[in-house]
Formats: C-alpha cells, sequence, structure tokens
C-alpha cells in the first residue's frame, strides 16, 4: 500500500475505488479513488490540513442526496463527514457537519425547543443542507444558524450568520469553498409538538407530490424569483388569471417543476433519465443512467423551459 493510502488509514476509514453509484441517492457516476469517512472534527481538521499540505485533490460529501457525479469517476479523496455529534445546550444546537438534518430537527423537538422542527422532512446532512441553505416550509437554513464552524483556507474559523452570506438556495461555502465542521442554530424554548405535526404534514404532502421508487436526487433546478422583469415574461407567456400563476407572484417563485409540466418536458428521456410524470423538477435514474443521460436532459429542459416562457432555470444541484 502506498504512502497516501496509509497516512489516510490514519485519519478514518479508507475505502478504494468506491463507485458514485453507491455514494449519491441518484446512484450515477464512475470510481472515486479514494473514499475516506472521518467521525470526528478533530481528526477532520488533520486530515484536511494533511491533504492542503501534500496538494491532494479532495471533496466533501454529506449525505450525497444533491448532487451529480461524473462517469469518469474522481481521482482524488471523497471525503464522508461521518461525524454526528449533537449537543443541545440551553437555547443552542451544536451538530458535528455530519449529523442527519432530520435528527437535528428531532433532537431539537425532544429539548423542548422550537424553530427547526420544519429540518425533519430534508434528507442529507446538516453541513450540506447549510452549504446550500437548504429550505422547507417557508423557512431556511439561514433563518435559525448562529454560527458555523468551518476549515477555510488551513484555518479553523467560526463564521457568524452574515458571514455565511446566505441567498436562495446559496451560501459563501458555494463561492469560497472550505469544509463546513459544526453548526449552531439557536432556538427559542417552547413547545415545539404542534410545530412538528406541521413538518410532518408537509413531509406527507411531499411524498404525494414528488415521485417515489426511482433513484432521483430531488429537485434538479431552483426555483425561479419573481423579479419585476421574471414578473413581466410570466405574465407575456402565461394567464395572469391562471390560480397557480397568481399564487407564484404571491409567494415570489416560480416553481420549476410547473415551468417544465409547462414546457411539456414531463415523461421526457435521455437514455435511462426520465423526467418524472409526477414533479417535473425530479429527474430519474430508470437504471444504469449515466452522467451524460442526465446532463443532456437538463440542456434539453432548460431549452424548452426557456422557448414556451423565456425563462432560464438554473441548477440547484451540485455538480461535481
Ligand atoms: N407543480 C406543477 N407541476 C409540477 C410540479 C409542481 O403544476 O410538475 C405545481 C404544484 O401543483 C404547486 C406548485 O407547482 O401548485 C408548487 O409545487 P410544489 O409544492 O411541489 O413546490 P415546488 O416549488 O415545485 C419546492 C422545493 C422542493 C420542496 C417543495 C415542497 C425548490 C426548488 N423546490 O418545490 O424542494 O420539496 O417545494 O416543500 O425549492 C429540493 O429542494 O430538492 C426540493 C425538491
Amino acid at each position: 500500500m502506498d504512502q497516501l493510502s496509509q497516512t489516510l488509514k490514519t485519519f478514518g476509514k479508507l475505502q478504494i475505488n468506491v463507485s458514485f453509484a453507491k455514494l449519491t441517492t441518484f446512484k450515477i457516476g464512475g470510481p472515486a479513488r479514494f473514499v475516506l469517512s472521518i467521525d470526528s472534527t478533530e481528526n477532520m481538521i488533520a486530515a484536511l490540513q494533511y491533504l492542503d499540505g501534500e496538494g491532494v485533490q479532495y471533496m466533501l460529501l454529506g449525505g450525497g442526496s444533491n448532487m451529480l457525479a461524473p462517469d469518469e469517476g474522481y481521482d482524488g479523496v471523497v471525503i464522508k463527514c461521518a461525524a454526528k455529534k449533537i449537543q443541545v445546550e440551553g437555547n443552542t444546537v451544536i451538530a458535528d457537519a455530519g449529523a442527519q438534518t432530520a435528527q437535528v430537527a428531532r433532537e431539537s423537538v425532544k429539548a423542548g425547543l422550537s424553530g427547526f422542527a420544519w429540518g425533519v422532512g430534508v434528507p442529507g446532512t446538516i453541513g450540506g443542507a447549510l452549504r446550500g441553505n437548504a429550505g422547507a416550509m417557508g423557512k431556511e437554513m439561514k433563518d435559525d444558524v448562529s454560527s458555523v464552524e468551518a476549515f477555510v483556507d488551513g484555518e479553523v474559523l467560526t463564521l457568524s450568520n452574515e458571514e455565511c452570506k446566505f441567498g436562495y438556495r446559496h451560501s459563501a461555502f458555494k463561492t469560497m469553498g472550505g469544509v463546513i465542521l459544526r453548526v449552531t442554530l439557536t432556538l427559542k424554548s417552547g413547545d415545539a409538538a404542534e410545530e412538528m405535526k406541521k413538518a410532518l404534514e408537509a413531509l406527507k404532502y411531499r411524498n404525494e407530490t414528488q415521485p417515489k421508487g426511482f433513484a432521483s436526487t430531488g429537485c434538479i433546478f431552483k426555483n425561479i424569483d419573481v423579479t419585476e422583469v421574471n414578473k413581466k415574461t410570466l405574465l407575456k407567456h402565461f394567464d395572469a388569471a391562471d390560480e397557480k400563476v397568481q399564487r407564484f407572484i404571491e409567494i415570489g417563485k416560480v416553481s420549476a417543476g410547473w415551468l417544465i409540466e409547462q414546457a411539456g418536458m414531463k415523461g421526457k428521456k435521455v437514455g435511462n433519465a426520465e423526467v418524472s410524470d409526477v414533479h417535473g423538477n425530479f429527474i430519474l435514474n430508470m437504471g444504469e443512467a449515466t452522467s451524460v443521460d442526465v446532463h443532456m436532459l437538463i440542456e434539453q429542459i432548460k431549452e424548452a423551459v426557456y422557448t414556451k416562457s423565456g425563462l432560464t432555470l438554473e441548477e440547484e444541484i451540485y455538480i461535481v
């Protein structure tokens, strides 16, 4: 075994040549040369320092639930964040980046804290949710995060909410890089049972309105902001009296899934990748779909939506 593998093993559990098809909910992608699963923040910092020092290429993997990996695989080190500790201290919940978001939500409710029950319906890890400023039920990570511990440019930093520069499905980590280590949520003490009930109802709604039974990676595209310009474009292409159009203007976001449906793209296929008939913003892997199939389908969807509505879709998923 070479020096790199030997050293990697000192930080965590090492696997060699693992297919991304096994690492992601989309079940797509070629082999990752190394997969290093690290279950403590201390080891994570040591590993990152080592890899930076040696100039070895690496990428972080959270839950693998919002990403598309390439067919040719990845020649560097995929780091799986397996530190999952969740601590409640007064009104704060401190979660290691690898904790499941749904688990953080459950723990917060159990501790009598209100505000984060919505997280129960979010797949993947809290680190991944933070990076993409995940949201549901009209709330986003940004509403509850008070600080984030992260490894940025060789240093462990504590970033405030403002410093994370959250936007719709966006945070500073998407632009500046950096590895999220721990997330602190500051919540309110109060009975969150009612909140949890609503969150579980929202989850039920999603289960009824989103595809089941096939590998996918959640919504492919971001919803579109109703800016002045986009509103004009929307009303030029669709009936202002349409209930859904009115609703989108009211909430300030046009559903990408609806736009895809309007463009007649539901059920469209490239190879073994298919636009869901249930929700237009999902692409399903019908079995052995390739990354190239998905990329081609994404391009076709964007073109069709632009032609039908004059609006440009943007990917929400992380493309490796
Ligand atoms: N709609 C259609 N056809 C479709 C899809 C949606 O007509 O194919 C209509 C629905 O009938 C509804 C409206 O569009 O009137 C909104 O649909 P939905 O409630 O499904 O919400 P969405 O805006 O399409 C967002 C999130 C989902 C999240 C749901 C429910 C984004 C990009 N999508 O979808 O998140 O699960 O709300 O909370 O923000 C994800 O982030 O991966 C994701 C799937």
